[in-house]
């Protein structure tokens, strides 16, 4: 779903009309730039802000109705004296939190000026970016809103010094926008809607932007030996798909790829272990990581990565019936080890384990990340703050990281290690599929790492921060998108040749 802001940048002008955006410190002395465009407003912000005790602190701002003597309805001034634990501007969340100050108003020019003048057209492109994340909304099962309640689009005119570096900055950032709102859609889609063929529909739809898209029936998954993942949809009536994706934008197009796999779980009852009701309808969002990869492959395919890059989703629903995996049950994977089934809510290991081993056997990607809202346990230990990361690579951690704190989209590394790989041996089996309630989204990491063999990995446990988590001056929506932003930076910082 598009967002209802449109923005285009352009040099400085004066006000007309709607509303004026301009920034201060804690001097409030406006930038040359905006100081030539609102002569005379310089007196008004001064005596405005010693009413309402505006100091101009970072993310703080002062709404001056119908201003006298400057042509606009509103002239919103917007505070960047800097936080004394932040190192630099956050221009994505400066623009959120600008479109949320906006509100109704259908348009605004920003004079995107330093109050010392020293912005740049990277914070420019970061500043639309946050500005269009902000005014997503995903309203389209709603029939009975009022008129005077329908969004308007808000135009929204960026006034910077150099329009033509702005718009080469904004193109990545614009391809990143899209690929957000993609993921956010399918979260949010609800799960009569969006079931596994349905959900593979929409990511064939990338095909247009040049990615190439296999989808693997429930047959050809036979063929290849997924028991686990077969095993997770044979109680639903709907059929289990896997997706590849893939997107050859490396100079050179033999180069190895990157990959992502997604867990694609369209509904998780917890099958025969079923959950409690209490929330279940928020298991529709049990495939944010398919999502947060078919996002991340429409981003960079969209803004033309040069890089060879594979998303995988293995795509199911877990429902209890009849026919559906029982406590006790024994699968073979792919990978030809087998696994007892403990608890079939336990289903999101399942099938990564045989998108994960299909993956690496072949594709031999330089790294695989998988992101899965697998385990209630990862919300305990982290809560909706950040993701846990869990990997057999310090490197590629240590890179997820670095993304992480420059993105906003943060991880936190957890352990690995024998001692709790021991936890999921099994009487009956290779491996079963749960370990008991200590150290749960470390346990599921552990069975992971039995289906990647030497591949340098990384877990991305997303079941805290990919729907439902505390909204942000960018992200009002209950499905976040997620990773997104995080990966396709990994990318484009280490991997692009
Ligand atoms: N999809 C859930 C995990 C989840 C919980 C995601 C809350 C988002 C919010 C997963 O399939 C699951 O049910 N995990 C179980 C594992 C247990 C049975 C070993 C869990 O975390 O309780
Ligand atoms: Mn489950
Ligand atoms: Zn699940």
């Amino acid at each position: 779903m598009s967002s209802p802001v449109t923005s285009a940048f352009a040099p400085l002008s004066a006000p007309k009309g709607g509303v004026y955006v301009v920034f201060v410190g804690a001097s409030l002395k406006l930038a040359p730039a905006a100081q030539k465009a609102l002569v005379g407003a310089a007196d008004l912000i001064a005596a405005a802000a010693k009413t309402a005790s505006f100091r101009g602190k970072s993310l703080s701002s002062l709404d001056i109705l119908a201003p006298s003597g400057v042509a606009c309805e509103r002239l919103l001034v917007i505070g960047v004296e800097r936080d004394k634990d932040k190192k630099e501007t956050d221009f994505a969340e400066l623009g959120g939190y600008v479109i949320g100050k906006i509100g109704a108003s259908k348009a605004a020019t920003i004079a995107f000026f330093a109050p010392n003048g020293d912005w740049d057209a990277a914070g420019a492109a970061d500043f639309m970016m946050g500005a269009h994340l902000r005014a997503y909304r995903f309203d389209k099962y709603k029939t009975k809103v009022k008129p005077e309640d329908k969004p308007t689009t808000l135009h929204l005119t960026i006034g910077v010094g150099d329009v033509a570096a702005a718009q080469i900055a904004a193109q990545a950032r614009k391809a990143i926008v899209g690929g957000v709102e993609l993921a956010r859609d399918l979260v949010n889609e609800p799960p009569n809607v969006l079931f596994p063929v349905a959900f593979a529909a929409r990511a064939s739809e990338l095909k247009k932007l040049g990615v190439q898209i296999d989808v693997l029936d429930e047959k050809a998954m036979a063929k290849l030996g997924m028991g686990s993942l077969l095993g997770v949809g044979q109680g639903s009536a709907k059929e289990s798909r896997l997706v590849i994706m893939r997107w050859n934008g490396a100079r050179n197009k033999k180069a190895k790829p990157v990959a992502f796999v997604g867990k694609g779980v369209c509904f998780d009852t917890g099958g025969i272990s079923i959950k409690p009701a209490a929330n279940m309808e928020d298991m529709k969002g049990d495939m944010a990581g398919a999502a947060c990869v078919t996002g991340l492959m429409h981003a960079l395919a969209s803004r033309k990565a040069k890089v060879n890059a594979i998303g995988a989703i293995g795509l199911v629903e877990n429902m209890p019936d009849g026919n559906a995996i029982r406590p006790g049950d024994i699968l073979t994977s792919m990978s030809g080890q087998t696994i007892e089934i403990i608890n079939t809510d336990a289903e999101g290991r399942l099938v990564l384990a045989d998108v994960l081993w299909y993956v690496q056997d072949k594709y031999k990607p330089v790294f695989m990340i998988d992101l899965a809202t697998l385990t209630g346990a990862i919300l305990v230990a982290l809560g909706a703050e950040q993701a846990g990361l869990f990997s057999n690579n310090d490197e590629l951690a240590a890179r997820l990281s670095e993304a992480g704190a420059a993105t906003g989209e943060k991880v936190w590394r957890m352990p690995l290690g024998a001692p709790y790989d021991k936890i999921i041996d099994s009487k009956f089996a290779d491996v079963k599929n749960a370990g008991g309630r200590h150290a749960g989204a470390i346990t599921a990491a552990q069975f992971l790492q039995r289906f990647v063999n030497e591949t340098p990995w990384a877990h991305l446990d997303i079941a805290g921060v990919g729907m439902a988590s505390p909204s942000s001056e960018i992200n009002q929506s209950w499905g976040s998108g997620w990773g997104v932003r995080l990966l396709d930076r990994l990318v484009a910082d280490h991997y692009e040749k």
